[in-house]
């Protein structure tokens, strides 16, 4: 009798299942054919012209649109612009008015490059990538989202999800970092968190997968340089978070300017069209970054008008800022090098973008002042960006317990990053020190309280190196709010005044590390390292004898050999966004026990670059007393931090790996467990990562992929078994074929604390 009352309940329960995936299927088709229908109708009244506006993209220049509008609202009105930018509310307001003012009334597409944060501003992404919490990653994405929908932007530049294995190119600090697993899962958080489950909805926007594909593989990490990457390091290595973001469903994706094969991604069939539209099924629509067309006669590609119909050919369907597509392309369908089809495809994407997004239903629907006035720097947005950047630091050094501070007695914050604002950002915003709550002087008076007494002092420049201080005080930098203060005292007047202030403080907080303008786009560096003036001033503050914690404020991974050596405490802050100053604070006093772990590694010199976790091992590794190992002569080959580091201020136990079995077949599961144990003297957060080796192949594998973590919280003296599933989907790999499968045989597998500091065990698995 009861079984039979299970099995019904089941069968019901599996009807009811089925009716509503039918139903969700069928109001998706039906949604579709609706908006096929919508689209054709339209473009079954556009001129040729009108099309050719719709894939064209026009910001007018920067500067202008944030004086209002750039100027283009004769050419929005005449249809030659289908997408611009805008920042303020009025200047989007005029761009899209002036575009109901057009023969068609097509709305824009509103694109901004709103990376980590509109007004509220989160840590740079790589800090965010420290944090290895997706739901903290999603929910600075949502806020981005419902910040920027209310200001009329509908379309987000982000997010980037650039793999790179080199910190001196300056924009890591707006990926996530080195591994392509992780990126997976940051950029499908990010995807949801900004495009939420509605793209109607007037509080998402559509996400905007960039630099498709390989842009942080560039020679030397200078920017904009070659890639010259084989096939198996680019599917097993670097497009996985790109592919990620799609599946995720992601409405459209930004062309890298880099070359692919010698032949630049915006021209690129291959990526374009084989690649990304019939392996990965992708339907959306492709932008090309900024002026990418244009770029492609400087790499040898042939002149405007070749070059733009070399991207359409590509699978390209929005012209960024180039006028390639708008200028030329009507000569290129005449003389037969692109067809209407060419030309209809990337115009019914790019409407089709539009239909989602609920523009041809309300063209206004990103508009609303009221809503703006009520989100922009809303005190829950700050809080979670005070929370998120406390999440995202990483503590890289904390001998004797110089932390947490106590909140007492005196305290000398210096550096010349000490009362920055602007400069805790980082890259790529608009808003400069009024969306700073403080600077890290005023979190630490904020969080340490009236028994706590605090002096400060510059200290030293950020730089007075003449060469890097000529790239920092661009025209561009200083547009984007990062200046350079002129400073008419000596080093050394400046260190004196330091070592005054500081002469009867308890404890010094040095904040030193990269001003803004350092690290992001066009700001690669050869020389990672702090810059010398800092340095200098570091050392002066050492031979005081005091406690010194140094506070790194930087976009990159930097070399801090010395600095590890010599400093007894140093935390990684990032660039950690509108609340950075309390949320440094929250870490230093311990009101945060910081959790983060660095997703990029640190090396000890830049002659060791690219250095990351998950390499191939060689022929002849590394041997100590064998000299024809695979070596420097001059440093060890570790780096100084390893991908998955970052301490606690309490400390954690593993113990061995238990594996349920150890011979597994077909689709079985395994499951591997490890108690850890909390064995310090405070509750804390530990990032248990679970690594697999797939030491017998018929390609040489890496000797370990991250492929799994958890997050676990302990009180002191707690213990508990963290329990990991793994399947055969963690044994994949793209073999010599670009076949995507896992092959039988023996594999490791870690659990630790970092990618260097792991439990191992082994397992053999056959099909
Ligand atoms: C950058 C992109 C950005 C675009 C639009 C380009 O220079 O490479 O990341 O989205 O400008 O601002």
């Amino acid at each position: 009798m009861r079984k039979i009352a299970q099995k019904r309940v089941a069968h019901i329960l599996k009807t009811v299942l089925f009716s509503v995936l039918l139903l969700s299927f069928l109001t998706g088709a039906a949604q579709d054919t609706e908006m096929d229908k919508f689209v054709d109708d339209l473009m079954s009244k556009m001129t040729l012209q009108e099309k050719l506006g719709q894939i064209n993209l026009s910001s007018g220049n920067v500067g202008a649109i944030l004086a209002g509008g750039g100027g283009l609202e004769e050419s929005i009105k005449k249809g030659e612009i289908g997408a611009t930018g805008g920042f303020t509310f009025g200047a989007i307001k005029g761009s899209q008015e002036a575009a109901q003012e057009s023969r068609l009334k097509i709305p824009l597409l509103i694109g901004l490059d709103v990376i980590h944060g509109h007004t509220t501003i989160f840590p740079i992404p790589l800090g965010l990538s420290c944090t290895w919490n997706t739901q903290l990653i999603e929910k600075s994405a949502r806020i981005a989202a419902t910040e920027a929908s209310a200001s009329g932007v509908c379309w987000t530049y982000s997010p980037m999800v650039d793999i790179s294995r080199d910190p001196r190119w300056g924009r890591v600090s707006e990926g996530s970092g080195e591994d392509p697993w992780w990126g997976a899962q940051v950029a499908k958080a990010m995807i949801r968190g900004y495009q939420g489950d509605d793209l109607s909805k007037s509080n998402t926007i559509m996400a905007c997968v960039k630099h498709f594909a390989l842009y942080g593989a560039a020679e030397a990490g200078r920017d904009y340089n070659t890639v010259d990457m084989g096939h198996l390091t680019m599917f097993n290595h670097y497009l996985p978070p790109y592919k990620a973001a799609f599946d995720e469903g992601a409405g459209s994706a930004m062309s890298s300017f880099n070359v692919i094969d010698n032949v630049p991604a915006t021209g690129n069939k291959w990526l374009m069209t084989e690649v990304l539209r019939n392996q990965w099924e992708f339907d959306g629509f492709v932008v090309t970054d900024y002026t990418a067309i244009n770029e492609m006669t400087n790499h040898g590609l042939g002149d405007l008008k070749a070059v733009s119909a070399l991207a359409l050919k590509a699978g390209i369907d929005m012209d960024m800022q180039g006028d390639g597509f708008i200028g030329t392309l009507e000569e290129s369908l005449n003389d037969g090098s692109v067809t209407m089809a060419d030309i209809d495809r990337a115009c019914k994407l790019v409407l089709e973008a539009k239909y989602k997004l609920g523009l041809f239903d309300n063209p206004y629907n990103y508009l609303d002042e009221s809503r703006a006035a009520k989100e922009l720097l809303a005190p829950e947005h700050l809080a979670a960006a005070r929370e998120i950047a406390a999440h995202s630091m990483v503590l890289l050094k904390n001998e004797n317990q110089t932390l947490p501070l106590r909140k007492e007695g005196k305290i000398a914050v210096v550096g010349p990053l000490a009362t920055a604002k602007a400069d805790l950002l980082g890259a790529w915003v608009m808003v400069r020190e009024e969306s700073v709550i403080s600077s890290v002087v005023e979190g630490i008076k904020n969080v340490g309280g009236e028994n706590v007494e605090v002096v400060t002092a510059k200290g030293a420049n950020i730089t007075d190196d003449p060469y890097l201080k000529q790239g920092l005080v661009s025209p561009y930098a200083a547009y984007m709010g990062v200046k350079m203060e002129e400073e008419t005292r000596t080093a050394q007047e400046m260190i004196d005044e330091a070592l005054e202030v500081s002469s009867d403080a308890d404890v010094i907080v040095a904040v030193l590390g990269e001003s803004a303008a350092m690290s992001g786009e066009a700001s690669s560096r050869a020389d990672i390292s702090i810059p010398e003036s800092q340095r200098d001033l570091l050392k002066a503050l050492l031979k005081t004898e005091k406690p010194v914690v140094l506070v790194l404020v930087n976009g990159r991974p930097l070399t801090i050999q010395w600095e590890s050596e010599n400093v007894p405490a140093i935390l990684e802050a990032w660039a950690p966004g509108s609340a950075g100053g309390n949320a440094i604070a929250d870490v230093l006093f311990g009101d945060y026990n910081p959790a983060g772990k660095l997703t990029m590694t640190f090396p000890r010199s830049v002659g060791q670059i690219p250095v990351y976790y998950n390499s191939l091992n060689t022929g002849r590794p590394f041997d100590a007393v064998n000299k024809f190992t695979s070596k420097y002569l001059d440093i060890p080959n570790d780096p100084l931090f390893p991908f998955g580091y970052g301490l606690s201020y309490t400390t954690f136990e593993y113990g061995d790996i238990r594996l349920n079995k150890t011979a597994l077949n077909g689709e079985e599961k395994l499951l591997a467990t490890v108690t850890l144990t909390n064995t310090g003297d405070k509750a804390g957060e530990e990032v248990v990562q679970l690594y697999i080796g797939d030491p017998v192949a018929s390609i040489s594998r890496p000797v370990k992929e991250l492929k799994n973590f958890q997050k676990v919280m302990l009180q002191p003296g707690e213990k508990k078994d963290v329990t990991f599933e793994v399947t055969t989907e963690d044994l994949k790999f793209y073999n010599s074929d670009l076949n995507y499968d896992w092959e039988s045989g023996e594999f490791k597998l870690f659990i630790g604390t970092s990618s260097a500091d792991v439990k191992t065990s082994s397992f053999v698995w056959n099909k």
